[in-house]
């Protein structure tokens, strides 16, 4: 993938993309501004994402022009997503069940070219701990369920909302618990891309 880094090799640039963004993470949390984010708004997000690729990637807080899709699921057309981000704004956030329907919608959105799973449960993680003061313990959650939970989304919650439940904590400044989010084996690939003219 292109990057600002002039890396070529792909093994190569996913080291230096978590060692950075990992980094950048911490900072997020440590300094304080991850809480002045405004819970809830694609803006919240776009800074995250900002944050831990800006140095990576020209496309870091940027909402993608291209198609994307993973497995059989193609994600917001890029032709309709600012309008898909400002009806995400609009969607209310005061219990548990309204969050994850939010979550669950900014994923289809999936505002990125890369590194929106990321960027998305720390954003996630920031709605909880300002609405329910909770938030996801994401070492308690399995990679796999996860995964297959974000598949069925689209069509179903249920299964997402019942596996993030169980992982609940009230450790809300805990950064080990945070940072357990954009772990490494969170990570999956094969994402493919459209050109317009594809669809
Ligand atoms: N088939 C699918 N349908 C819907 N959502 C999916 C599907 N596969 C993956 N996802 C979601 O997309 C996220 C990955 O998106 P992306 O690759 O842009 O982010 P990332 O930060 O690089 O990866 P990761 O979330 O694995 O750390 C996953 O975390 C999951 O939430
Ligand atoms: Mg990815």
């Amino acid at each position: 993938m292109n990057n600002k880094l002039g890396i070529t090799d792909s093994a190569e640039l996913a080291r230096t993309e978590e060692r950075i963004s990992k980094k950048r993470a911490v900072e997020l949390f440590e300094s304080g501004r991850l809480d002045e984010l405004e819970a809830g708004m694609y803006a919240a997000l776009a800074e995250i994402h900002r944050t831990l690729f800006g140095e990576i990637y020209d496309f870091a807080g940027k909402i993608r022009d291209d198609n994307l899709a993973k497995g059989n699921f193609r994600f917001a057309s890029a032709m309709y997503l600012k309008t898909a981000l400002e009806h995400i704004d609009s969607m209310p956030q005061s219990t548990y069940d309204e969050i994850i329907e939010k979550y669950v919608e900014m994923n289809i959105a999936h505002p990125f070219r890369e590194g929106n799973g990321r960027s998305t449960r720390i954003w996630l993680d920031l709605i909880l701990k300002k609405e329910l003061r909770q938030v996801v313990d994401w070492s308690k959650v399995d990679k796999n369920d996860y995964m297959l939970a974000m598949e069925r989304s689209p069509i179903k919650d249920v299964e997402i909302k019942h596996l993030l439940k169980d992982a609940l904590t009230s450790e809300v400044n805990d950064r080990e618990i945070y940072m357990k989010g954009i772990d490494a084996s969170y990570h999956y690939e094969g994402c493919q891309v459209f050109k317009a003219e594809d669809l």
